[in-house]
């Protein structure tokens, strides 16, 4: 493979760290779910002079422009192409997950106990650390269907921004085997205390009234349908350690590719084809009408290529990076890790290997993410699962599968995965970065013949 021909242009890259971790920070916070990272995203996107698309019009696409489509208010398709690039240029794609464990609120949202107090009623979405859920300071945000007063039916993002319930743990002098075995039981534990109990209900759709009133000043809401609504720690994101080489913050599974992939998305330069997805529901199998199991990205990828031959010589020579967080080893738990060469914090992305496919990296498709990092003078490391255990997956073999495209499932490499706080490096997302923008800057996408 031949080094790129034109280096990358010098604005390129041009955020330094400590700008990218603190706006990495803001993003963090604003999205507690993946209806407020979709609708962050495309604000951003918007202001940066991209069009919103809507699955129900019909599409006029030029050339060295941008756009973004959403799809139920929780995935997010953004795309532009190259000034150069023609109908038969390759497409550089990039996909992540919006979606974190947590607790979602169910309909019947209140519980009264003869405790006095009112409990929240919660379920469980995909695999949560349960146990981190305790004794935190719990917001809770979401999305609100609604009637307003002229019969519209609307959708809005919804967000308390403070806390507004907590799990308390049993005291240690009641549970005398706490640190030994404690089992979670999800029906019986997990009841979030929200207020302290009346003789008068506080019906969840009186909290959620007053909150849209505050939100939106010019919304007449009358009459709330329903509401899709998860608990979120409200604890800020922080930098930890004396040198603040850590990052330790609540869903960086996924947002930091989901950040990390707009950023890129927003340089200029953009060589070919450029897409990013994010994706909602990859934590419960991706199976939904936004999900990557669905039809999204086929269908935004067949209104952009309608010509079904074309659109799969096209997909022969693309490249499908999928960029979800991946485990460092855990100093206090390194015999659970395979007895390889371990990813490290601070130690750049890794590249992530299953030979049963459950990520979609083969060494063919992970050559060109290792030339990207080489040529950016970021590390790569590489992650295999222990032997012993079960390993998880990712929308890489959905996007390879579906669309017949090489594809590398990468990511940083982080601890204390699906925490309700989790740790990564404070570089790895950078360095993430700096070869996603190389990625879409690239002269060429390097690719090996068939
Ligand atoms: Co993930």
């Amino acid at each position: 493979m031949l080094p790129d021909a034109h280096p990358v242009p010098k604005p390129m890259r041009a955020m330094d760290l400590f700008t990218f971790n603190q706006q990495f920070f803001d993003f963090l916070e604003s999205c507690p779910t993946p209806f407020h990272t979709t609708s962050f995203i495309a604000k951003n996107l918007q202001e940066a002079g991209f069009t919103e698309l809507t699955e129900s019009e019909d599409w006029q696409i030029s050339s060295g422009s941008g756009y973004y489509c959403c799809r139920d208010n929780g995935s997010i398709i953004a795309f532009k192409s190259g000034l150069e690039s023609n109908m038969d240029s390759p497409w550089r794609m990039i996909g992540s997950h919006c979606d974190s464990p947590a607790l979602q609120i169910k309909p019947n949202a209140i519980k009264k106990t003869s405790h006095a107090v009112d409990q929240l009623c919660v379920e469980v979405y995909g695999g949560p650390l349960l146990g981190t859920w305790f004794d935190r300071d719990l917001g809770i945000a979401g999305r609100v269907t609604l009637l307003d007063d002229t019969g519209q039916l609307l959708v809005h993002t919804i967000d308390f921004k403070r806390p507004m319930a907590i799990i308390p743990s049993l005291a240690i002098h009641l549970d005398k085997t706490a640190n030994k075995d404690h089992t979670i039981e999800k029906q019986k534990h997990l009841y979030p205390l929200l207020c302290q109990s009346h003789d008068n209900n506080l019906p969840i759709k009186e909290l959620l009234f007053r909150q849209l009133e505050d939100q939106y000043t010019s919304l007449a809401t009358k009459k709330i349908l329903g509401y899709d609504l998860f608990c979120y720690d409200t604890q800020k994101p922080a930098l930890i350690g004396p040198n603040s080489d850590f990052i330790a913050a609540g869903r960086l599974d996924n947002l930091v590719s989901c950040y990390v992939g707009l950023k890129a998305l927003l340089e200029d330069y953009l060589v070919d084809n450029c897409l990013l997805l994010c994706s909602n529901h990859e934590e419960i199998g991706s199976s939904s009408v936004a999900g990557a199991q669905g039809n999204f990205l086929q269908t935004v990828l067949a209104r952009l290529l309608p010509d079904v031959p074309l659109k799969n010589r096209v997909m022969n020579k693309s490249l499908f990076i999928s960029m979800d967080n991946s485990h460092a080893v855990h100093p206090n738990f390194a015999e659970r890790h395979d007895t390889q060469p371990l990813p490290l914090l601070n130690h750049g992305p890794v590249i992530k290997y299953n030979s049963n496919q459950r990520y979609a990296t083969t060494s063919r498709s992970a050559a060109p993410y290792q030339i990207l990092c080489d040529e950016t003078g970021v590390p790569h490391q590489s992650f295999v699962m222990n032997n012993d255990m079960r390993c998880g997956s990712t929308i890489g073999p959905i996007a390879a599968t579906s669309l017949g495209v090489q594809t590398v499932d990468i990511g940083v490499p982080s601890l204390a995965m699906h925490s309700i706080r989790e740790t990564t490096g404070s570089s790895d997302p950078h360095m993430l970065y700096q070869t996603i923008c190389h990625y879409f800057t690239r002269s060429q996408l390097p690719q090996a013949g068939n």
